[in-house]
């Protein structure tokens, strides 16, 4: 049986072996492991890339936007609008200082927060509005980015899930105040480890990040205030910068991906990711909607094929958020999206004849 995983490093690996294995032994060598040459030109390119002026390498995606969020000192008291249907990280980062999370619903068809509900959650203690790219797709910027400027609200962008994506005219990562990308190895540009970065046109912000994560200092032993440890390795900026060279042609496969899934399901009643003709996706997930979800994935897997869920249970109704005593019912659609979701293998290796494997195994069930 011809076996299709959900993504495959090893296959990625494979291609780019002898850059990658060149690039951790000079780093090895020259023996700088934090904040050194790779970091440094990573942030410019990362920043070029995404056509803002400053890129801050940082340790994870979450710490992305938990120091973007320090940064715009959000902390106690502060209210900080986002979606229910993304990963946890996305609202716990508003925990962890001291904030609250207000969940928006999403919009059906993109999955992304639906902008004509968040003027109505604001409130004199709302300060920001975390939007994020749920799976490679942008949210609708414009009327977040309108609605946050009339109530004079920072936007945060949670991109982690969609480096080199498209929204109108312009580059993931150069619309909010901040942007938080990730690097954990399943992402479009994956390290391997943990890693992420955050980018940003603001010269004052750019610094008060640096600072944030060598905590709160420029010299050394010199700290201004209260910071933390959050840096990108050395070692992960080196393997990202090999890898960020084939970003742009990894991101057409998996478009070419998603487009050849789309069209052999089209009118099989699958539901098929809904692509907003200004925007163009990077598909760190292909997500389609069923509503016999359980037994696709017995069937799925019964063919080899490996399948997930992003995600099964929204964060409203998620026992680390019980305090905030949401109930099931108060966001209907993200609920209704967690019982109907499932991401397909996705991964820019994938071949021809395991896209088959997939695609016939899924039509198997319709
Ligand atoms: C939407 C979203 N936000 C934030 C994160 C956090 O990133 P990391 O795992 O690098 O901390 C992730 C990924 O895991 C994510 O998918």
């Amino acid at each position: 049986m011809n076996k299709v995983p959900l993504l495959d490093l090893k296959a990625q690996y494979v291609s780019i072996s002898e850059e990658i294995d060149y690039a951790v032994k000079e780093v090895i060598q020259n023996g700088t492991f934090i904040l050194g040459e790779n970091v440094k030109r990573l942030e410019e390119e990362i920043a070029a890339f995404c056509n803002t002026k400053y890129g801050i390498g940082v340790a994870s995606g979450t710490d992305a936007l938990l120091l973007s969020l320090m940064a715009c000192r959000v902390g106690r008291g502060d209210e900080v609008i986002t979606s229910p249907f993304t990963f946890i990280a996305t609202a716990e980062v508003i925990v962890l200082l001291g904030a609250k999370p207000v969940f928006v619903d999403i919009d059906p068809k993109t999955y992304n927060i639906d902008p004509a509900q968040i003027e109505a959650m604001i409130t004199p203690n709302t300060k920001a509005i975390i939007p994020v790219h749920l799976y490679g797709q942008p949210a609708d910027m414009d009327k977040i980015l309108d609605c946050a400027k009339r109530h004079n609200l920072v936007v945060i962008e949670d991109a982690a899930q969609a480096i080199g994506a498209k929204y109108k005219d312009k580059m993931v990562g150069e619309m909010g105040k901040t942007c938080g990308f990730s690097f954990f190895p399943a992402k479009n540009l994956g390290a391997y480890g943990d890693g992420g970065m955050i980018t940003t046109n603001d010269e004052d912000l750019a610094k008060k990040i640096r600072m944030i994560r060598t905590h709160g200092s420029q010299v050394k032993y010199h700290h201004e205030f209260i910071g933390t440890n959050s840096r990108l390795d050395e070692l992960q900026a080196a393997i990202l910068r090999v890898k960020l060279k084939k970003l742009n042609e990894w991101t057409i496969q998996r478009q070419r991906i998603a487009q050849i899934y789309t069209e052999a399901f089209r009118g099989k009643g699958i539901i098929t990711p809904f692509v907003e003709e200004f925007n163009s996706p990077v598909y760190n997930q292909y997500t389609i909607r069923v509503k016999n979800r359980e037994e696709l994935i017995a069937h799925l897997k019964k063919s080899g094929v490996d399948t997930a869920i992003h995600y099964p249970i929204p964060l409203h109704l998620q026992p680390a958020f019980s305090y905030l005593e949401y109930k099931a019912g108060d966001f209907i659609e993200s609920e209704q999206a967690s019982k109907e979701v499932l991401s397909l293998p996705m991964y820019p290796e994938l071949s021809d004849e395991q896209l088959e494997t997939v695609i016939s195994a899924v039509l198997g069930m319709f």
